[in-house]
């Protein structure tokens, strides 16, 4: 893989670094307001447990892919780019939720998330399942709130791409067949490769492709743009769940947060079985340049984009 250009490195460090900061102040006053109209109480131990899902950690990846596509179509000036990042932190809700039940022991039964106790670990089960509920739910009543932009028709596009790629043909749809493919349930086949690139463009790829759909829905961009940015979250978000895969493998706890070498173990289906680890880093190369390649309209403009999927590609936690 080509080196990247350092200043478009140091650039994107930079940006992730200042989105990532904006979006953890701003679900932290989220998850702290008083409660809001038609609210009776909040019970502070589900509020605890969905401040423990959702601050202090995680890369905010797609808070930041959503600013960065939205700043592509000119959503940069403060009013608006505020919009954008209330629209990423609602987006970040719905991954923190994923989490929270994704590590649940009836799922893939982990003990540490972003280098600290998992969601139950900290409080039990029932109050982590009802957190993954209330920040799913969470999720849209941001997302439609007047703040993200002052159209209602962009605020219903938002909601309803976002519930399709969290729902049965997204992320959860992917949870599902990736959880089947262990063999669990009656089905015990293997997945050819082409079917495990459907069940992590689902099960990741989703939510990743819908950050930059989303900035270019609240960028109002024109449908040419619309394929192209889509063409790019379609890429990088496939290069994501790959990148997940090898650092299961070839990472360790201390550095991903999470525990690692526990795939192959669980008998889950990843491109790095299918491929193997060269393989794997093989397409991801291809993922990269798929991405660029998806970019080129948008020229120097998306540089910030590009270099987020070489992040993607080759990080390291
Ligand atoms: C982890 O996502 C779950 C997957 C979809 C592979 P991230 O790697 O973005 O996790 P955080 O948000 O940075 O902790
Ligand atoms: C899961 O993939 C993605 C979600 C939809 C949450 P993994 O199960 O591989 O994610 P990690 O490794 O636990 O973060
Ligand atoms: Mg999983
Ligand atoms: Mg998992
Ligand atoms: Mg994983």
């Amino acid at each position: 893989m080509a080196a990247m250009d350092t200043s478009a490195q140091s650039d994107f460090a930079r940006r992730l670094a200042v989105v990532a900061n904006e979006t953890e102040a701003l679900l932290g006053r989220l998850l702290g307001d008083a409660p809001a109209a038609g609210e009776i109480a909040r019970p502070d131990r589900l509020l605890a447990a969905m401040r423990h899902a959702v601050l202090g950690g995680g890369k905010r990846l797609r808070p930041f892919l959503l600013v960065e596509s939205a700043a592509l179509f000119g959503v940069e000036r403060q009013e608006t780019y505020q919009g954008a990042l209330l629209a990423g932190a609602a987006l970040e809700c719905l991954h923190c939720y994923s989490l929270v039940h994704d590590d649940l022991p009836a799922m893939d039964d982990d003990a540490l998330r972003r280098g600290r106790p998992t969601v139950h670990k900290a409080f039990d089960e029932a109050t982590a399942i009802l957190a993954g509920d209330a920040l799913l739910t969470l999720a849209f009543d941001i997302m439609a709130r007047g703040e993200v932009h002052p159209d209602a028709g962009v605020r219903i596009a938002l909601v309803a791409k976002l519930a399709a790629a969290a729902g049965v043909g997204g992320m959860a749809g992917g949870q599902m067949i990736d959880l089947a493919a262990e063999g669990r349930f009656d089905d015990k086949r293997r997945l050819s490769e082409s079917e495990i690139a459907t069940m992590q463009a689902m099960k990741t790829g989703a939510l990743i492709r819908f950050a930059c759909r989303a900035g270019a829905i609240l960028g109002q961009a024109d449908a040419g743009a619309r394929t192209s940015i889509d063409r790019y979250g379609a890429a990088i978000g496939q290069a994501f769940q790959i990148a997940d895969d090898l650092l299961d493998v070839e990472g360790d706890a201390k550095s991903i947060g999470k525990a690692a070498h526990k795939d192959e173990a669980a008998g889950k289906a990843t491109l790095v079985a299918a491929l193997g680890p060269a393989g794997a880093h093989a397409r991801l190369d291809a993922l990269v340049a798929e991405a660029d390649a998806a970019l080129a309209p948008f020229g120097a403009k998306a540089d910030t984009l590009r270099a987020a999927a070489r992040f993607i590609a080759e990080r390291s936690a």
